[in-house]
Order: C-alpha cells, then sequence, then structure tokens
C-alpha cells in the first residue's frame, strides 16, 4: 500500500494566531489611532468601536483556539488602558489582562505578549513619541511595570511590533498617525524603537531571567521586475535594504549600514539583546525603475499580473500570495545573523473573505516552513494573523484576516473552512495527506513535492 505523505513538525513546535489589542479589544478610545479614525482616515469611514469585542469576551474566542488545539496564542497589551495618563496606573486593566492570560493558561496555550504593537497613549504621542530618544524611560518604565505584574503568567514577549513599519509608515509615508513624510524622522524614529527594544530586553531579563524576550520584524521581498536591468535591480535593492535588512542589522550589531549611519547614533548594547527572531511575513513585491517616483527611491512597486492574490484593491499593501517568499525570508534572517538564535513566524496571513484562497495558501506556506526545517533553520513555531476578523487599522472591516468570520454589527461567529483545517494541523502537528485532501487537493504536489515511485516522501525532523 502506497505510504501516505506527511510532513511533521517538531515536537514542542508552537501552533497558534496572532492579534493586537487595538484591533480586537474595541474601547481604545485614548491613543493616537482612535485620533487618526476621528480624524477621518480610514479609508472605508468605519469606526473600531468595539471591534472584536476582546475586552469583555476574549475568552470566548480563545475557546475557539483551544478547540483548534492551538497551543501559543499571541496578544498584546493596550499601554494607553495600563497608563492612561502618564504616570498614571490602571490597576483594573492589569486585573483583566490577568484574567485573560489564566483563561489562556487553564486551556494549555502558551501566551505569547506583544508589549507594543503599534498604538501609543495620547500623553505619550503629545509628548512626541519614539521620535525623541529622551521619550524611552518611559516605554521602559511601562514595560517594567506590566512585565512585574504579569510576570508569573507569561514568560514568552515581544517587545515591538514590527519597528520598520511603524516608522516608515508612520513617519515617510504617512499612511499611519501621525502622518508624517520626512524620511530622516522616520529613520530616526526606526533607531529609538530598536533602542527602545534593548532597554527593554534588558529590563525584562532583569525581572524574568528565564524569560524569551525578542521583537518581530516585517519582512517583505522587493525583487526586480527585469532581473536583467541593472536599474530595476538597484532600485528593488535600495527598497530591499532599507525595509528589511537595515533594521535587522541594526537590531543585530547596533550600527546602521551607509548612508543611515551618518545622521543615526549607534544603537547601545544591541548585540545579544534578543532569544530569538520574530518574523512576520505576508507578501512579496516586485519594483521597476521609474524616475518619476523620487519619494519611493525612484523604484515603483506592483503585483505581477496573472499571480494569485489577496482580495481585490489591496495591491499596495496585500497583493500577491507567495509562499516561497517565506522560506527565502527565513533563510535570509538565518544567514545573516548567523543562525545565532531560533526563529518564530509571528505573523503570516491572507484577506480572503470567501476563503477561497486561505487553506491552500496556508498549506503552502507551512510546507515551506517546513522546507526551511529540514534545511536546519530553527523554526520553533508558526502564528497564523489571524484568528477572528479584527479591525485592520486604515482598512477597517474591509480587510479580513480571520481564521473564523466576524460580523461586526452582531459580533456573531463563522467559523471559514480555513478554522477547521488549522486545527488538523495543529493537533496532528504536521500537514497529512488526508488534509491536503481534503482542502486543498490541487496543491498536492506544490506542498509534498511531486509523488515518486517508491511512494514514501515522510519528512520527519
Ligand atoms: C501588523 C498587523 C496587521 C497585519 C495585516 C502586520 O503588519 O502587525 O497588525 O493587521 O500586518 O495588515
Amino acid at each position: 500500500m502506497a505510504q501516505q505523505r506527511v510532513l511533521r513538525f517538531p515536537e514542542g513546535f508552537l501552533w497558534g494566531t496572532a492579534s493586537s489589542s487595538h484591533q480586537c479589544e474595541g474601547g481604545n478610545t485614548n491613543n493616537q489611532w482612535y485620533r487618526w479614525e476621528q480624524q477621518g482616515h480610514i479609508l472605508s469611514g468605519e469606526q473600531c468601536g468595539e471591534a472584536a469585542n476582546w475586552w469583555l469576551l476574549a475568552e470566548q474566542d480563545f475557546e475557539r483556539a483551544e478547540q483548534m488545539e492551538n497551543n501559543a496564542l499571541r496578544l498584546s497589551l493596550e499601554w494607553s488602558r495600563v497608563e492612561p495618563a502618564e504616570g498614571q496606573w490602571e490597576s483594573a486593566t492589569l486585573d483583566r489582562y490577568r484574567a485573560m492570560l489564566m483563561d489562556l493558561r487553564r486551556r494549555h496555550i502558551t501566551p505569547v505578549v506583544t508589549l507594543h504593537h503599534f498604538t501609543d497613549p495620547l500623553w505619550f504621542a503629545e509628548r512626541g513619541g519614539f521620535t525623541r530618544v529622551d521619550n524611552l524611560r518611559f516605554f521602559v518604565r511601562y514595560v517594567t511595570h506590566v512585565v512585574t505584574a504579569l510576570r508569573d503568567l507569561c514568560s514568552f514577549w515581544i517587545t515591538i511590533n514590527e519597528p520598520n513599519v511603524y516608522a516608515i509608515q508612520g513617519y515617510q509615508t504617512g499612511g499611519f498617525p501621525p502622518g508624517e513624510q520626512d524620511a530622516t524622522t522616520a529613520l530616526l524614529v526606526l533607531r529609538n524603537l530598536m533602542q527602545a527594544h534593548v532597554e527593554a530586553f534588558y529590563a525584562i531579563r532583569a525581572l524574568q531571567p528565564e524569560a524569551q524576550i525578542g521583537y518581530c520584524l516585517h519582512y517583505r521581498p522587493f525583487e526586480p521586475a527585469n532581473p536583467l536591468s541593472p536599474l530595476d535591480r538597484s532600485v528593488a535593492g535600495v527598497q530591499d535594504t532599507f525595509f528589511n535588512w537595515a533594521p535587522l542589522h541594526a537590531g543585530e550589531t547596533g550600527r546602521f549600514t551607509f548612508p543611515a549611519n551618518m545622521l543615526l547614533s549607534p544603537i547601545m548594547r544591541a548585540a545579544g539583546a534578543r532569544d530569538y527572531h520574530g518574523v512576520n511575513y505576508y507578501t512579496r513585491e516586485v519594483v521597476r525603475f521609474d524616475p518619476t517616483i523620487s519619494t519611493e527611491a525612484f523604484g515603483r512597486r506592483f503585483v505581477r499580473d496573472g499571480v494569485e492574490r489577496n482580495d481585490p484593491g489591496l495591491d499596495g499593501n496585500f497583493g500577491e500570495i507567495y509562499p516561497a517568499g517565506i522560506y527565502h525570508v527565513l533563510k535570509s534572517v538565518y544567514k545573516r545573523t548567523r543562525g545565532n538564535k531560533p526563529l518564530y513566524i509571528t505573523e503570516n496571513g491572507f484577506s480572503d473573505v470567501q476563503d477561497n484562497r486561505r487553506p491552500r495558501a496556508i498549506l503552502e506556506h507551512l510546507a515551506m516552513v517546513h522546507r526551511a526545517l529540514r534545511e536546519g533553520i530553527p523554526v520553533r513555531g508558526y502564528f497564523h494573523w489571524t484568528l477572528v476578523d479584527n479591525f485592520e487599522w486604515n482598512n477597517g472591516w474591509y480587510v479580513r484576516f480571520g481564521l473564523i468570520e466576524i460580523d461586526p454589527e452582531t459580533q456573531e461567529r463563522i467559523p471559514r473552512r480555513s478554522a477547521s483545517m488549522f486545527g488538523e494541523i495543529c493537533r496532528a502537528n504536521a500537514i497529512t495527506e488526508k488534509i491536503v485532501e481534503r482542502y486543498a487537493p490541487e496543491a498536492a504536489d506544490a506542498i509534498f513535492g511531486p509523488t515518486r515511485e517508491s511512494g514514501a516522501a515522510t519528512l520527519a525532523l
């Protein structure tokens, strides 16, 4: 009898979903994203409102994660609830977070807690946020406060989510609050966020020596439209370096590469200040030289015709569904950091309202993660973005990343097929032939590789 093909993941692999406070909790009216929304920046005109209602009912969704046999769950704390005014600490907030973390632990779900996921308290934003190096002490004080209060319930911390996205979107492209368009400020903010991570790392290390502490960056390959064109290659290379590799390099060594190093002071005590590398991966972009776009370093980014895509209208953000990219990113991060730390996929997801493409996309991305594992890259976990639909920043409810659909009017949950598939993968700690047959039979060869005569392609680690 032909042997079943299977991609097994290592024992203890973390399987979960990722989310953030502002996108899920609801009722966050004291941070800069709320102000941004009030200023009319949400493209659909929607309001975050009660979001996915986690402030009141997160546990009901944790139960759904438990049913999917997730053994981990990533969420974030809302600084503006913990410290609503400078130096004013809200103990009821910590009680609520304690209840959430206890609930997860009761379900044998390891909490992974992000301390900063894009939102700043208004008072902090008004003081200049991360543009000012003397504001970092406020972040470290907040981190010290919450870790002291929650360390008995959590030992896996992500200090800052995507310093590169926060800095570039907020201060260079102007797509995120505060909507500035100044590349020099963006670099400065990036530098300060990385320094904030380092300070937070040492603060947590002192409070909780056994903790796992790191941060995650958003990685997005930028590839030349025409690989034979030196101009396309060079503009794609500039974007790739600026967005992906300069931040990683700076985080690793404390130094920025030329020309950023002419503007920025080094990050103090950076070397070694992390226990893992957090990798957020969604898509790739293709870049063509265009002398008219000086704001984007003369590179016009686009999505090739005919490729598999996320939902329409998202090309600038989440265009192509490109599974090989997750493998290339893992490999590059591993190589560039000389394999010094384990890696986690801290986010990976797809906007697909109808859930037509998501099951196959998840399977193909996981197959690529497995390929990296087979090549000896120490990937320790995968967090799918996201458990339930949530309020997607500027795109509001238009963009649906959830394994489980939400009707924002009624808060009704409607599981997508992807949710049951993800559950089966987590339960098996593997991608089995049965799962592929059920959810994306057409992708079997892409996932397992072409069937060989022997039939046996069991890829265990
Ligand atoms: C962010 C998430 C966001 C996701 C999809 C990531 O860059 O960390 O907050 O929802 O992308 O846009």
